[in-house]
């Protein structure tokens, strides 16, 4: 891919359930647009101020059972609009690409199809955080509920540690969502490392040639 002079900066995000291998993705084509001169930061959600990552971990943490649905879904908005504020605004006035691990798609299918709160009020709360910025493309690996679970491993965090059936809804709601907005949303199936940076650089070389 040849460098092209952006005119502004671009929100690109990924997507996917538990294991998906996302963050290795970033990782990849992060270093790629790197080697190509192209500005890149890399955000993951909830996280990635100082401020956003104390949220993470009360969110994360197994101690915090007891968190009950609704002020999860504030805690998440929370640091998202946090971080809007602090990194995405001022990267993307700077024709940074910003490399995003999740955005106001997890809440959409992680609060509102896993949860079962209300999608309708969730999108609505979303704009207020974000100032309605949506991401210019989105990278959805997909990957089998008890598969991704299975290859996230480890001891599980509060989210992961919720039922098959919870985690089956989310991969449901993300395909649902891809299916919703084709345009933005890209679904890449989560198997081999290589095959997928190849098919999302592709993607990205598409999407910036238009
Ligand atoms: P990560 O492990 O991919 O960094 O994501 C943190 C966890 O938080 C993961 O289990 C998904 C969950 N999550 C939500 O439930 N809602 C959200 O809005 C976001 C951003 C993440």
């Amino acid at each position: 891919m040849a460098k092209k002079d952006l005119k502004r900066g671009l929100l690109i995000t990924f997507e996917g359930a538990e294991g998906s291998g996302k963050s290795t993705q970033i990782k990849l084509l992060a270093d790629y647009l790197t080697q190509r001169n192209f500005k890149v930061l890399v955000l993951r959600e909830p996280g990635s101020t100082t401020f956003s990552e104390g949220i993470r971990k009360i969110l994360l943490d197994k101690k915090n059972h007891f968190i009950c649905e609704k002020v999860e879904l504030l805690l998440y908005l929370a640091a998202r609009a946090q971080l809007v504020k602090e990194k995405i605004i001022p990267a993307l006035k700077e024709k940074t690409i910003i490399l995003c691990d999740r955005f106001q798609d997890s809440t959409l299918v992680y609060q509102g199809c896993g949860l079962g709160l209300d999608k309708k009020m969730i999108s609505m709360m979303g704009k207020f955080a974000t100032g309605d910025i949506v991401p210019d493309l989105t990278f959805l690996l997909d990957i089998a509920a008890k598969e991704g679970l299975r290859r996230a491993g480890g001891s599980k965090d509060r989210i992961q540690g919720r039922s098959l059936t919870y985690h089956r809804r989310v991969r449901n709601g993300y395909l649902a969502l891809a299916r919703k907005y084709p345009k933005r949303i890209k679904v890449i199936q989560a198997k081999d490392i290589s095959r997928t940076h190849d098919e999302i650089k592709k993607l990205l070389e598409e999407f910036l040639c238009h």
